[in-house]
């Protein structure tokens, strides 16, 4: 249950970032040493990708200082006994199908409802160019694979897919020959800076990445930078008071995820960014931001800027109507395939709160000045709609209960307390 809250105030340490948890884990589990990591995203998504190392041989520890340790299989997984779980996760159901893809065993990648509903073609057809032998069963999962040697390809993404991207970079790490990768729209590059940071070489040309295969890597000492997208709903947050104040520390503001921070600002938001490191390439700062005085503004977020803040499209769309000129997202269609189809739920739930809107296959386009109510949201198991709404609730009328709100564990199981601290009702 949400209460409306009169500001919004505080200073929160964020949990690590779930994209780069996800590859350090994997590419741990690959490496020959044992890898240190600092700061893991607390979501159970990593957690999934961690189990699935485990079943394929690696070592996991969690250390009392809450490192976590994992020693690497040295290039060689084994058979596992059971299926790979991935959960709820995408990226490590299609990540990890090319890590192991290669390997010579069998095996079978099963998930969650959602995860099987969502689909898989796109990293079959690239793997399978590859040499990969893998069946889906009508598009999804579960994955069987049985690996095969791989031998390098030229690849286009004809989607927009950091996951899809790391698939192949992940395959081609271990194939026969030089791997290149061209993508339409530069998605996120953990896994660059990952494989870069486990020893891999890897070229950037212009727009084409390439990787020679058979390489081997070598364990890490890694903090994870505190989680942009999960910070993003105490941005939107902060939109909405006109006195609110939050500083966000050790924050990863890597410059393909931080296109986030200038929609922010567009909207009024007013960010210092009060220091910047880089480790392992990935940038970390703390980030101090204040509501804009008169309230947020409005815009339109379209184009490439759609695929770079696609987890956050869910909370922008949620805040919207409180704009003064509304927001329009278009360009987004790969939000219908996300953990749910997020702009047929964004659309039922802003119609509880009493919204007005429009509904296009691709997006949504959200007036302002629009006053809501407190009602019941369905989070539809969705961890980034159960707390995008969390954060609506905050300036509506009247209470508003969030129904599966426990989704939020998926990526950060402490929102709702961090969400108690920073509201002042
Ligand atoms: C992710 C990439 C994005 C994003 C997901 C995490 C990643 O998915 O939505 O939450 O870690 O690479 P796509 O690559 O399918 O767009």
């Amino acid at each position: 249950m949400i209460r409306p809250a009169r500001s919004f105030q505080g200073s929160v340490t964020l949990p690590g970032d779930k994209s780069i948890s996800h590859r350090y884990a994997m590419l741990a589990g690959l490496a020959e040493g044992t890898t240190r990591l600092s700061n893991f995203s607390t979501g159970a998504d990593p957690h999934s990708s961690l189990a699935c190392m485990e079943a394929l041989g690696a070592k996991v520890v969690h250390a009392a200082d809450k490192t976590i340790e994992i020693t690497g299989t040295a290039g060689v997984f084994q058979q596992p006994t059971a299926p790979l779980d991935c959960g709820n996760s995408g990226s490590t159901m299609r990540m990890l199908t090319g890590l192991i893809a290669p390997h010579p065993h069998t095996f079978t990648l099963i998930g969650d409802h959602s995860l099987t509903l969502r689909p898989m073609e796109r990293i079959r057809k690239p793997l399978g160019q590859m040499g990969a032998r893998i069946e889906l069963a009508d598009g999804h999962a579960p994955i069987k694979i049985q690996g095969e040697p791989l031998h390098a390809i030229d690849f286009d993404t004809p989607i927009p897919s950091a996951q899809v991207k790391t698939a192949v970079l992940f395959a081609g790490l271990q194939a026969s020959g030089t791997t290149s990768l061209t993508e339409s729209v530069r998605t996120r590059d953990h896994s660059e800076h990952a494989l870069r940071t486990f020893g891999a070489t890897l070229n950037r040309s212009g727009e084409k990445l390439s990787i020679p295969g058979g390489q081997r890597l070598k364990a890490i000492d890694a903090t994870v930078p505190g989680d942009l997208s999960s910070a993003a709903f105490f941005l939107c947050a902060a939109l909405l008071f006109p006195d609110s104040h939050l500083i966000l520390d050790s924050i990863g503001m890597n410059p393909t995820r931080a296109s986030l921070l200038d929609v922010i600002t567009a909207l009024g938001g007013k960010i210092k960014v009060l220091n910047v490191e880089e480790h392992h390439g990935e940038l970390i700062g703390t980030i101090q931001v204040n509501g804009p005085a008169s309230g947020p503004r409005g815009m339109h977020i379209g184009g490439t800027l759609s695929a770079q803040i696609i987890d956050e499209l869910p909370v922008l769309a949620a805040i919207a109507p409180y704009t003064r000129d509304g927001i329009s997202i278009r360009d987004a269609k790969e939000l219908r395939v996300k953990e749910s189809d997020r702009i047929a739920l964004v659309a039922k739930n802003l119609r509880a709160m009493g919204a007005e809107f429009t509904e296009f296959e691709d997006g949504l386009e959200i007036p302002g000045n629009q006053q809501l109510h407190g009602a019941q949201i369905d989070s539809g198991a969705d961890h980034r709609i159960a707390m995008a709404f969390s954060i609506a609730a905050l300036r509506a009328t009247g209470d508003t209960e969030i129904q599966g709100a426990e989704a939020a564990a998926i990526s950060f199981p402490e929102f709702f307390t961090h969400l108690d601290a920073l509201c002042k009702r």
